[in-house]
């Protein structure tokens, strides 16, 4: 009996939604994966994991990774002919994440971006400093009828001393979207708590993986096991809009 349940708590849970708008698998395009074989095997894991819906989000950053239709087309297709190589049929789209930078102010004013479905777009900080103009950028893309959605709040260290601001910020209409690497502790036990109180506040919208290589993965894999894990999720399932939202 003791056996049996010392084996079931080493079961991994499940993950509360089945669809990640936040990975970096499209192969060879930025930091993330670096061909289609190592995206696949990526992949592969996500759906281990209860992910049945990829869309990808590679990074759109001035002078780092200026990615435009001409490096995104090659690579999705050479990962959809790997998946299709291996019988794998999941869903794998992409949008981005948008750094806001002169870049995108630039991609926003000739309406040239890789939207999320229903209008939502992926934005990103910098991670020194708060963009100077974060309040008026998200009051313009509402009334370009855009629903933003901050990549990884908790991981902005200059929020931390300010932690009214998220409030302040998820109010006017900024939704958010913590990493599932953050509750898994690999940023650091600041950037976990951070995502704890933010879900213990309600202010979370949206879980995304940031899934960049094999390592977040086995930090993933090993989180899932962990009792831990099984109460965030619980919280999670009753307000999280990763599946809802997209559809
Ligand atoms: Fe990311």
């Amino acid at each position: 009996m003791f056996d049996f349940f010392k084996s079931k708590s080493k079961e991994p849970v499940e993950l509360c939604f089945s669809t990640d708008i936040h990975c970096h698998i499209v192969p060879g395009v930025d930091d993330g994966s670096p061909d289609a074989s190592t995206s696949a095997d990526l992949i592969e894991r996500m759906q281990s994991w209860g992910i049945r819906r990829i869309i990808a989000s590679p990074h759109v950053t001035q002078y780092v990774f200026e990615n435009t239709e001409e490096t995104i087309s090659p690579a999705m297709k050479a990962l959809h002919e790997e998946l299709e190589r291996r019988g794998n049929e999941i869903e794998v789209t992409h949008s981005a994440e948008y750094r806001i930078d002169e870049l995108f102010a630039q991609r926003l004013a000739d309406d040239d971006l890789w939207l999320l479905p229903n209008r939502h777009i992926l934005i990103e900080n910098a991670f020194m400093q708060e963009p100077w103009n974060l309040n008026q950028l998200v009051f313009d893309l509402q009334v370009r009828g855009l629903k933003p959605i901050l990549a990884h709040p908790e991981r902005y260290m200059y929020y931390y001393g300010h932690l009214d601001r998220y409030k302040t910020l998820h109010d006017s209409g900024l939704a958010f979207q913590i990493n599932l690497l953050s509750l898994a502790g690999a940023y650091g036990k600041a950037e976990k708590k951070i995502a704890q109180q933010l879900m213990d506040k309600g202010l979370v919208d949206f879980i995304g993986t940031d899934l960049h290589k094999a390592s977040h993965a086995d930090t993933i894999d090993k989180y899932l096991r962990t009792s831990e894990a099984r109460k965030h999720m619980d919280v999670l399932k009753a307000y999280l809009k990763n599946d809802t939202a997209f559809v």
